[in-house]
């Protein structure tokens, strides 16, 4: 403690001098300190334990305030409450020998106690000062709570509907998969690289999961990955790096493995690429038990996959306790050098001194801020207008000649459905610290919001799937939909009643929180079983019916899309999603997200994706289905129920045709697309203008269509804005077959519309 307190005053420099200088004061700070520091300190360091009520996995690690006291704990991760923190922090620096601070992590994945979207509606909102102000506000809630690195942005490209994990990440897309990722890390950490974390509202960003952790086989939660190193840099890992250049501090380490070598042991990845080739100089943890689980992949024994482990590049060790176990005695062996353990030690050490840990330890400790800022008024306002941007509009068909939404406020409304009336499943999967019944449930958002005006009737309908037992693994972690005992028959004729007495049905329906999520996978992706039947049963009565879609992935939902006059994707909107939804009900505000993974017809179509390649046997246009010997199935046709980009407005917007500055350009030179959208309809409303290319001819195939860029526009009734896209090497070029960043001559086609499937193009001619 007192050896930490002369040095820490020796290095008050931290936000005022130079980088360089602050760096050598940092260096210089660190060698003294590790100087000091016994073999068992170092790997005391490495050793990330769990503490707390959150639970995110199976293992616990025991003895916690034994091990800080014996400088066995370089960070803790899940732990709430800033005097739980102060108190765990005063341990570390008062009761241990040398007083190092402890860093304190925790999944802070779309927000903190005020709760964004899930990533995957978030990311549906292609809206990036959005994002960035979410994480800025989870960032200013977790950091006067305690917490100053979260495990976030989670940006794995996933494909696969199958996967619960997709919820967590920004969808199928490459570049707007490296938009979000940069806009999280800004929000978390700061915007300049030169002074980022330098505030006591600044928390250390943790990129994850490194790497390709969306790609496992079936869609199966940690299962195995096998890609090409041609597809890995085209369309996988650029997410990851991009987060690396906006700062991000940090990066954990993925489950499966990656040539046949777990992540968290795969040398190629966490010191090749990651800081050879793309120079990270932050620290690497791995996953949950990440280490210990190389033994069931059947690498070897703990000590083996450990020394593996810290040889191929990883700094901490996330709950496993391979190192504190079996790192000093692998050092004695041979088999592991001082130098590795140095390295990653003072790698954790750095991320404490950038955050200024040492300099004072309760830095983001402050009960005050924590009172003041933690779910305060202007955070939730700002959740509510951010949820309101992540709905997706996926149907609005006239009803009695006029389009079923927005709805008026007025008359009756029969709610109806086992998602209408639950608070703790608001928040979406991934909201660990949000209190459970903080979110107001969808009936009492409209209660509170149009109750005045309006008429509600609510029903539950239905449980959430018939099988009791898969209902209790959907709505785990106190998310409960409280099953309710009436037989099927009793639960619809109780809607039909409700239904009876309406001007409109809005059915809630969908999947519960967790169903998505972490080990959440699903074989089958469509609506459950006993929901189906109550939709079915409500469009029987020849009422209006709104069916509004709580789930974390796409679904299944073809039937839905040819039958019901209306559907508002809602995902799992956070803390505010029942006003917000309520918002755009109603009208107050015009839904303008869109679509960030595909929505397929089959759950066999998976992974469904828009930017496939052509293959030699390409169907061409869908409407040719079937045709024997060319890519498509016999049972399904190719076409997505709704495609990537995809949304609708309450007003209609027009394109122009897309017109090239010049029709040939260099590679290294530029040219300008452009159209001109025009609000057609009668009210404002705001259009994602989307940019695709496609290179026709490659020396390795290429896509059918990639997104090169967007922009999010507001326009009013009869209002038309031209938007331009500079078009430059760096929306050409790809990874040829040598790994080589290339741009090819030739012809390209510039498509600009309103969701992947546009044609509406030119043509430009790269020489
Ligand atoms: C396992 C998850 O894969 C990871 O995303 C999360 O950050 C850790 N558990 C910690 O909860």
């Amino acid at each position: 403690m007192r050896l930490i307190c002369m040095l820490a005053a020796a290095a008050l420099i931290v936000g005022c001098a130079e980088t360089n200088q602050t760096n050598r004061e940092m260096d210089r700070f660190i060698d003294d300190l590790m100087k000091e520091m016994t073999i068992e300190e170092k790997i005391g360091q490495l050793n990330l334990p769990v503490s707390g009520e959150i639970v995110t996995g199976q293992a616990k690690s025991s003895n916690v305030a034994e091990r800080i006291k014996a400088g066995e704990v370089g960070g803790l991760f899940n732990l709430k409450g800033v005097e739980q923190i102060k108190e765990v922090q005063r341990i570390a620096v008062e009761e241990s020998r040398l007083g190092i601070p402890i860093l304190f992590g925790m999944d802070v994945i779309h927000g903190y106690e005020t709760i964004f979207p899930i990533p995957l509606g978030l990311s549906c909102s292609w809206d990036m000062e959005a994002v960035e102000r979410s994480a800025r506000i989870a960032a200013e809630e977790a950091s006067s709570d305690g917490i100053c690195w979260t495990f976030s942005p989670m940006v794995d490209i996933s494909r696969d509907a199958r996967w619960g994990r997709v919820s967590e990440g920004s969808g199928e897309d490459t570049y707007l998969g490296c938009e979000i990722a940069k806009a999280m890390v800004r929000g978390y950490q700061g915007e300049d690289l030169e002074t980022q974390l330098q505030r006591n509202d600044q928390i250390l960003a943790c990129v994850k999961h490194f790497a390709l952790y969306g790609a496992g086989e079936g869609g199966l939660d940690y299962n195995t990955v096998d890609m090409s190193r041609v597809r890995m840099y085209n369309e996988y890992l650029s997410p990851y790096k991009a987060a690396i250049e906006a700062g991000a501090g940090s990066v954990m380490a993925s489950f499966n493995e990656i040539d046949g070598v777990p992540a968290t042991g795969n040398k190629w990845l966490m010191t090749d690429l990651l800081r050879e080739d793309w120079k990270f100089d932050g620290f690497v943890v791995t996953d949950y038990t990440g280490i210990f689980e190389m033994t069931n992949h059947g690498i070897g024994n703990l000590q083996e996959v450990t020394a593996q482990a810290i040889n191929a590049g990883i700094d901490m060790d996330m709950v496993s306790e391979g190192f504190l176990g079996t790192l000093k005695k692998s050092i004695e062996e041979g088999k592991v050098s001082m130098k590795e353990l140095d390295t990653a030690c003072r790698r954790i050490l750095e991320a404490k001194y950038r955050l200024g840990l040492f300099e004072n330890p309760y830095k983001y400790c402050d009960e005050e801020r924590a009172k003041a800022e933690v779910y305060n008024d202007e955070h939730r306002a700002e959740a509510r207008r951010i949820a309101s941007e992540s709905f997706v509009l996926l149907k609005n068909e006239p009803f009695k000649g006029k389009k079923l939404l927005p709805l008026e406020k007025k008359g009756t409304i029969a709610l109806i459905g086992p998602l209408a009336d639950t608070r703790t499943n608001m928040p979406g999967t991934w909201s660990v610290a949000a209190k459970h019944d903080q979110a107001l449930s969808f009936r009492e958002g409209l209660e509170q919001t149009v109750g005045d005006k309006v008429d509600i009737i609510y029903a539950k309908g239905s449980n959430l799937v018939s099988d009791a037992a898969y209902e209790e693994r959907a709505t785990m972690f106190g998310r409960s939909l409280h099953r309710d005992n009436r037989t099927d028959k009793q639960m619809l004729d109780e809607a039909l009643r409700a239904a009876a007495k309406a001007d409109v049905i809005v059915a809630a329906l969908g999947e519960a929180s967790e169903m998505s999520g972490e080990s959440s996978s699903r074989a089958d992706i469509s609506i459950p079983d006993v929901q189906q039947t109550l939709l079915k049963e409500l469009l029987k009565t020849g009422k209006p019916v709104v069916l509004v879609l709580f789930n974390g992935r796409p679904l299944t939902i073809e039937w839905e899309s040819e039958n019901v006059p209306a559907i508002l994707e809602a995902w799992f909107g956070g803390s505010e999603a029942a006003v917000a939804l309520s918002d755009v009900l109603f009208g107050d505000v015009n839904p303008s997200g869109k679509l960030t993974m595909t929505f397929p017809k089959h759950v066999g179509q998976c992974p469904a994706y828009y930017a496939q390649k052509n293959t030699g046997r390409p169907l061409g246009d869908n409407s040719r289905w079937f045709e024997k010997f060319k890519v498509n199935y016999l049972d399904v046709d190719n076409a997505p129920v709704y495609p990537f980009g995809y949304g609708l407005s309450y007003t209609t917007f027009e394109y122009s045709d897309v017109t090239l500055s010049a029709s040939e350009m260099t590679a290294d030179g530029s040219i300008t697309a452009q159209v001109t959208v025009t609000n057609t309809g009668d009210r404002e409303g705001k259009e994602i203008v989307q940019l695709y290319i496609r290179d026709m001819v490659g020396s390795i195939t290429r896509p059918i269509k990639e997104l090169k860029g967007f922009e999010k526009i507001a326009l009013a009734p009869g209002e038309s804005k031209t938007v331009s896209f500079e078009i430059d090497r760096t929306d050409l070029e790809f990874f040829n077959y040598n790994l080589e960043k290339v741009v090819e001559p030739g012809e390209f086609k510039i498509f600009i519309g309103k969701d992947s499937q546009t044609t509406n193009e030119a043509t430009l001619i790269v020489k």
